[in-house]
């Protein structure tokens, strides 16, 4: 893992207009990059071509995001993230990159990535989320959990409690009991699924938004 030093925690803006466009062999070297490309990194075209990408790479930037990138684009998926980026004088950049595989007579030869300023709401989202990734914790909080569980679980929670009730008063206990136990079981069975969905988010695909959503935030120029 590449660890380019120094950092000055302070931010570059390049002009919403810009589009960094940078293509790459199937290992991450850059083969192209356009000149907005080449003034965000402060690098010369030069010194970037040629060189793997994670010349770029900001320390702030977790190992795992990268990872969740190269499984998704080695797969043949696109990958949509947010990323901080070092500029040669520490600076740094927040892109919204959209990265996609290059092929070749059905073969992947290389990568495209095409990236716009990333707005404010998704910088302070990104940087809390590397932050904690960084420090060994997972990408979101117990309380984030949480709340997404009873999100999933809420309408078997309620329906189950009304029946339990209901049984409790008309017919007995016993019937009340079992239906406890039967909404429980179901309650939990739907909360170790949506626990197992929720782990499956990474921090990239909590910060993904669909691609409409995406070209619909984009000022209106072609790439
Ligand atoms: C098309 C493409 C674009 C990439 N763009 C970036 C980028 O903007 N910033 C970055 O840090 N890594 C980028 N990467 C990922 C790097 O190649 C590398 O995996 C990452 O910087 C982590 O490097 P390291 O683990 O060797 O330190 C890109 C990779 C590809 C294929």
């Amino acid at each position: 893992m590449r660890n380019n030093q120094p950092v000055t925690q302070k931010e570059y803006k390049f002009p919403t207009h810009h589009r960094l466009i940078s293509t790459t062999d199937k290992r991450g070297v850059i083969q192209h990059c356009n000149q907005e490309f080449v003034e965000a990194s402060g690098y010369s075209r030069e010194e970037l071509i040629g060189k793997n990408h994670n010349l770029i790479r900001h320390p702030d930037m977790p190992a795992p995001v990268f990872k969740e990138m190269w499984r998704t684009l080695e797969s043949g998926k696109c990958w949509l993230g947010i990323v901080k980026n070092r500029r040669k004088n520490g600076d740094h950049y927040w892109v919204s990159a959209f990265v996609t595989p290059v092929y070749d007579k059905g073969s992947i030869v290389g990568y495209e990535s095409v990236r716009v300023p990333a707005f404010a709401d998704e910088i302070s989202r990104a940087a809390s989320i590397y932050e904690r990734l960084q420090s060994g914790k997972s990408a979101v909080s117990f309380a984030q959990r949480a709340i997404h569980g009873l999100e999933r679980t809420w309408p078997s929670l309620t329906i189950g409690s009304l029946l339990t009730l209901s049984l409790g008063f008309t017919t007995g206990m016993l019937p009340a009991i079992m239906s406890l136990v039967a909404f429980g079981v179901l309650v939990v069975v739907q909360d170790i699924k949506s626990r197992n969905e929720w782990g499956k988010v990474t921090a990239t695909r909590l910060l993904h938004k669909p691609i409409s959503q995406m070209q619909r935030t984009l000022p209106r120029q072609s790439w």
